[in-house]
């Protein structure tokens, strides 16, 4: 199953919760978060206030991507205010399994992400405790940008440790970059979370273009067999 997880950083913050409607009404099935702390990545955007009114008003998981330094520092706060899934760079800690262990012991999903350049046996020996890995396939910071094409590498190392240990339905999410140009060479790739700013929130007919963005990403996952 592919799970579309669409990135309110590109929506029109004038009108959130119209926006962050259609992309119910169009099927998605997660709500992608970027909390940046000007530390982690050269830029700042949202937090707890913005998740507390979405987590009032609408019903979709959410899926928050922490990109700030000492994660241990907010995660608890953030499984409390609404978070569904909630991930953070494995460049931010030495040991995460603490951290991975206080956030299922919330009720919410752990997951970890790394950063293009970090290889990705890094996340491999907290495969059986996190329930998601966040491949970044653009440096974290800024929506807009193009993917980079050797993070699919990543991806395709990944999901065969994933299967290597019969984790079949392992959670491999991507974001950065996605579009309807490219997003069925990363379902094909083994990506089945996929996360789209900019291919979403600035087209005029928001479920509309997540309807053909899920085609073109059962069309990769039906190539991958
Ligand atoms: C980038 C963020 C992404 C971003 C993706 O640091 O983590 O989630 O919103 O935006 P697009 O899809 O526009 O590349
Ligand atoms: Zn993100």
């Amino acid at each position: 199953m592919i799970f579309l997880s669409p990135s309110i950083l590109a929506a029109n913050f004038t009108m959130l919760g119209e926006q962050v409607a259609a992309a119910q009404r169009g099927g998605a099935d997660l709500l992608h978060i970027d909390v940046m702390d000007g530390h982690f990545v050269p830029n700042i955007s949202i937090g707890f206030p913005v998740i507390k009114s979405l987590v009032n008003h609408f019903s979709i998981p959410l899926d928050v991507h922490l990109m700030i330094s000492n994660p241990e520092k907010y995660a608890t706060r953030f499984c409390d205010a609404g978070a569904d899934y909630l991930t953070f760079h494995i460049e931010t800690m030495k040991d995460p399994a603490p951290l991975i262990h206080e956030i299922r012991s919330r009720g919410v999903h752990p997951s970890l992400s790394l950063r293009p350049a970090t290889p990705i046996e890094a996340v491999f020996p907290y495969l059986d405790i996190i329930d998601m890995v966040l491949v970044m396939t653009v440096e974290p910071g800024y929506g807009g940008q193009s993917l980079i094409p050797y993070t699919l590498d990543n991806v395709r190392a990944l999901r065969a440790e994933a299967d290597r240990r019969g984790l079949y339905d392992f959670k491999i999410e991507i974001d950065g970059g996605v579009r309807l140009e490219n997003i069925a060479k990363t379902t094909q790739a083994g990506a089945n979370v996929i996360v789209m700013g900019t291919a979403v929130f600035s087209e005029h007919d928001i479920p509309s273009a997540i309807d053909k963005l899920r085609k073109e990403a059962q069309r990769g996952a039906e190539m991958r067999g």
